[in-house]
């Protein structure tokens, strides 16, 4: 083993991690990115007169409504997404009787869990 060899090894063991840390998710839209998911996943039973929305209060039907919550108050804590009621829920995460989407629907692909998470994180933004 030569000295240069040993060099790259050195100087790639220590790049590549550091390579890894600055690299920062892209930044997740809501309109582009989030709504078409809840639109798919949820909006079906939270929009006004269906199950979701009558006994919870929460409402899909905008920006505003999302971010409003239930009657309870807020389920997105803007950067907060392991206290975001709304992450935990499709995360499974919550009370079993609480799986969301409910019932026996299909819970979200990892992927679409991931999108969600991430905006939370990213500062909910109305972007
Ligand atoms: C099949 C209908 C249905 C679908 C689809 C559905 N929900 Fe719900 N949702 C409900 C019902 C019913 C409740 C009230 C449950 C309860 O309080 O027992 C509820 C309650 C909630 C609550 C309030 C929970 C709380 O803390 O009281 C949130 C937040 C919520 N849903 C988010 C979502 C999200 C996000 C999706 C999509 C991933 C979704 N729901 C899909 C029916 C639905």
């Amino acid at each position: 083993m030569n000295t240069k060899f040993l060099c790259c090894v050195a100087a790639a063991s220590v790049a590549l991690p550091l390579l890894a840390g600055c690299q920062r998710s892209p930044e997740i839209s809501y309109v582009k990115d989030v709504t078409p998911i809840l639109d798919k996943h949820c909006k079906a039973c939270h929009v006004a007169g269906q199950a979701g929305y009558v006994v919870s209060g929460f409402e899909l039907e905008s920006y505003e409504t999302l971010m409003k919550g239930t009657q309870y108050g807020p389920v997105v804590l803007p950067g907060d997404p392991l206290t975001s009621v709304l992450v935990m829920l499709v995360e499974g995460r919550a009370d079993p009787s609480l799986k969301m989407p409910h019932g026996d629907a299909k819970p979200l692909e990892p992927a679409e869990i991931a999108t969600i998470r991430q905006w939370v994180e990213q500062g909910a933004k109305n972007n």
